[in-house]
């Protein structure tokens, strides 16, 4: 797998992961203002031209905001999270952030393990923000103070 920028060929495949893993995914044409937002950021894995994870920033003053993380289902539990998320990270340190911030379903096991494995704390909770039944916990990662 090597890491690339978001590129508008991918946003097709990266739609199909969105529609896969989330119940309310990002469109195509969600994704489309992403390409020419100087603070978007995003990192995409691609193995033999194939899409297999991504994820992106929103960078505000000294803050990273993560928009999304998804790996294609093939290709979950084998690490490449974990690459993903470490290379995004090196992207937001290297652009001089302090912060990066996300939010996650309470209950995404999956996901809530791989931020905490990246040093991400859980430092809010808003009730049943996700369809008025499932908590968002608010993590956030403060560099300097990460494990990784
Ligand atoms: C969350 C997600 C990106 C993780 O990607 P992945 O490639 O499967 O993750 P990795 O294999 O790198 O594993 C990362 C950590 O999560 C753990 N993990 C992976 N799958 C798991 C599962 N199904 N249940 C519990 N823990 C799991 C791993 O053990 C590892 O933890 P460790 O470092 O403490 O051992 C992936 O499951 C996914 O795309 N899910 C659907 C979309 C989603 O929920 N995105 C996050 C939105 S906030």
């Amino acid at each position: 797998m090597k890491f690339d920028t978001l590129r508008s060929e991918y946003i097709p495949q990266i739609a199909a992961i969105e529609r896969d893993s989330f119940e309310r995914p990002w469109s195509e044409q969600a994704f489309l203002p992403e390409l020419a937002d100087e603070n978007a950021h995003y990192v995409v894995g691609v193995q033999d031209g194939q899409v297999i994870c991504y994820a992106g920033f929103h960078s505000v003053a000294d803050e990273a905001h993560m928009t999304n993380v998804a790996v294609r289902r093939d290709m979950r539990g084998r690490g490449v999270g974990k690459l993903l998320m470490c290379e995004l990270l090196d992207n937001a340190r290297r652009l001089g952030l302090k912060h990066v911030t996300l939010e996650v379903r309470d209950g995404n096991e999956a996901a809530v393990r791989l931020y905490a494995g990246c040093g991400f704390k859980v430092e809010g909770v808003r009730r049943k923000y996700y369809n008025n039944m499932h908590d968002a916990l608010i993590m956030w990662l403060h560099f300097g103070e990460d494990i990784g």
